[in-house]
């Protein structure tokens, strides 16, 4: 068994380093997640030795829980190799989430795929609503051609097919299982290593994906943007090209796709290619990972070009009727510091770390050479940097320095149309009202405001 195993990784690299051009020292940081896989198949091997199976499956139980697996992720894959491959495992709550959306399907015995699918937990969450057997091997070998997985890691793959097992076990537990003499390398065949687009799995009726969150440089082809963009949307885009029509797609994504500018064209093309959509804010991804994840609930067109509606989740401004964007040209401060050449002109100049919270700042003693657009006071400034656990999401400050002021990128800038210090007054004061939280958190979960919701947003008088 050890030799197939080294055999599996040799195959790995080459295909990782062929399909990927991934580094080889990736896959072997990954191997060390094989520790996790020997520890529960010792949970299997001491099961034959004791008499009691049901209270070796309680303790396999316990073992092979989401937050045990993403415990054993962390302790033996460091930190910076989980961000290079995006490697960061549902838990069990977002994990439910995606199974119950799909639960009245699954419950008629449809099919389920994941495409990159690590240790299986939103494979686990989703057995709950599979129909079973009489006994366990009945419902082991039901769920077996029912799941489909893949991930380019074996061990990844083996953890899946075990925890699998052990929850299938769970499902009988009254049959006094022996996990020992289980033949776990027959079952749940239908997770495979491998590259999710060119391993060619046949469609399934559903299918549920927490794809890998990071940046990658936009291929040629790309339609919906340029530079670095999220691999996630990339996936998306992949998936649903695959999909036929009818298939259900519930896939755990990073909040920037639903409210990022630069994503616009992004949804656009979903819209296009799905014939429904419904939309989960879903908070953040898990205590250790600072980053808002919604569900999206989707339905393929299977090649039809559709123009299906992006879905609205922004509460209702009940008779509210005007936007700051009615009484605000709104721009991005404009100097980058670390990249710009100090020259031109000299300016009073504002940033992040001068612009006191909530203060009217009336003599700007920094002053800094540039040659970008400069704004001319009074204006209102708001920290771009916010994150939805912040006491206030939009943090203000005016500026009404009698000169023209240099600011930095990490500010937004917002010109009252009417030139009036008083204007600049009730923004910072509907910026500082309850609602004004409560709608941006809704709107945009991701750490960093864009002009975009701040056009948006409500004006609360
Ligand atoms: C964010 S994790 C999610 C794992 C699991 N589905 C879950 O929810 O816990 C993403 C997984 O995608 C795998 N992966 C990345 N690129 C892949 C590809 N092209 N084909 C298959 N799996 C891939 C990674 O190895 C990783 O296990």
């Amino acid at each position: 068994m050890r030799q197939n195993r080294q055999k599996e990784r040799l195959k790995v690299e080459q295909m990782l380093q062929r399909d990927n051009g991934q580094d080889i020292k990736l896959a072997r940081a990954v191997a060390k997640f094989s520790d996790y896989c020997d520890e529960i198949e010792s949970i299997f091997k001491e099961s034959s030795t004791k008499s009691s199976g049901e209270s070796r499956l309680q303790s396999a139980i316990i073992y092979i829980q989401n937050g045990e697996t993403a415990s054993a992720l962390r302790r033996l894959i460091p930190l910076d190799v989980r961000k290079q491959a995006g490697m960061f495992f549902t838990s069990t709550e977002i994990a439910e989430k995606v199974a119950k959306r799909l639960s009245p399907l699954l419950k008629t015995g449809v099919d389920i795929f994941d495409p990159a699918c690590g240790a299986g937990n939103l494979l686990v969450a989703c057995c709950q609503y599979l129909p079973c057997g009489k006994s366990f091997y009945d419902t082991a070998r039901i769920w077996s051609e029912l799941m489909k997985g893949c991930d380019l890691f074996p061990e990844f793959i083996r953890a899946a097919r075990l925890r699998l097992v052990i929850t299938a076990a769970n499902r009988h537990a009254k049959e006094n299982i022996n996990l020992g003499k289980i033949n776990t390398e027959s079952l749940f065949l239908g997770l495979k290593i491998g590259n999710a687009f060119s391993l060619g799995v046949a469609p399934s009726k559903c299918v549920v994906i927490n794809p890998p969150f990071g940046y990658m440089t936009a291929p040629e082809d790309c339609r919906w943007g340029n530079g670095k963009i999220q691999i996630a949307g990339w996936f998306m885009e992949r998936l649903l090209q695959m999909a036929s029509e009818g298939q259900h797609l519930v896939a755990v994504l990073p909040d920037v796709l639903k409210s990022g500018t630069r994503y616009k064209r992004w949804r656009d093309m979903i819209c296009s290619l799905v014939s429904k959509i419904s939309i989960e804010p879903a908070g953040r991804f898990d205590a250790d990972t600072d980053i808002d994840v919604f569900i999206i609930h989707l339905i393929a067109s299977g090649g039809k070009k559709c123009s299906t509606k992006w879905p609205d989740i922004l509460p209702t401004n009940k008779g509210l009727t005007t936007k700051v964007s009615d009484y605000f040209e709104i721009h991005v401060g404009s100097v980058v510091p670390h990249r710009d050449p100090i020259e031109g002109e000299s300016y009073p100049y504002i940033h992040a770390r001068t612009a006191v919270p909530w203060q009217t700042l009336e003599r700007i003693s920094e002053r800094r050479r540039s040659i970008r657009k400069v704004f001319s006071p009074p204006f209102v400034v708001v920290h771009r940097t916010s994150s939805p656990s912040d006491k206030h999401r939009c943090v203000g400050s005016i500026v009404n320095e009698s000169q023209e002021v240099a600011v930095e990128n990490h500010l937004i800038v917002l010109l009252p149309k009417d030139g009036s210090l008083e204007s600049c007054r009730r923004l910072l004061d509907s910026l500082m009202c309850p609602a004004t939280d409560k709608w941006l958190n809704r709107r945009i979960r991701c750490r960093h405001l864009t002009v975009s919701a701040l056009h948006d947003l409500p004006f609360y008088e």
